[in-house]
């Protein structure tokens, strides 16, 4: 199973969803069974190094962001399961960046957590440990739904 999170400039919300979300499939010991990555919709970063406010909010918790760099969305990612946006805007553009050549699910991440808003845009409020709190939701929320999907796939 693959996922990747998508952001506009994957250094600031998508690079931490994925930290985040890597270090819970580690820890449930799931890391052989997902493939977790992010992207983004545009190429204004493309090659630059995790935020830095993304990467002390990390910090602060253990999580390391060392070795990311932002990429654009690119046809690789069309092998996706699950390409997840953290706003509106992502999702308009995944969806327009996959049109039809793909069956892969598209998501705003907090939609698992049964929240219609978007991720809080740090980039704008410059409050990282927001962002982290909407993260850790909307990844717990999507592990439950991981971990239900890799038991119903294990039982068929
Ligand atoms: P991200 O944050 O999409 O969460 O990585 C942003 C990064 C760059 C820009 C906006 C948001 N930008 O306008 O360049």
């Amino acid at each position: 199973m693959k996922v990747v999170f998508v952001c506009l400039g994957n250094i600031c919300r998508s690079p931490m969803a994925e930290a985040v979300f890597r270090q819970m499939i580690q820890a449930e010991g799931l890391a052989d069974k997902i493939e977790i990555d992010s992207a983004a919709t545009s190429s204004w970063e493309q090659g630059n190094p995790v935020h830095s406010g993304t990467r002390n909010q990390l910090k602060r918790v253990g999580i390391s962001t060392e070795g990311m760099y932002s990429r654009t969305l690119d046809k690789t990612d069309l092998n996706a399961d699950y390409l997840i946006g953290m706003d509106e805007t992502n999702i308009r553009d995944i969806h327009a960046f996959v049109a039809d050549r793909s069956s892969v699910r598209v998501e705003k991440l907090l939609s698992f957590a049964g929240e219609a808003r978007d991720i809080a845009d740090p980039w704008y409020t410059g409050d990282f440990e927001q962002t982290y709190q909407d993260v850790m939701k909307g990844c717990q929320a999507l592990l439950m739904e991981m971990k239900q999907r890799l038991e119903k796939e294990g039982v068929e």
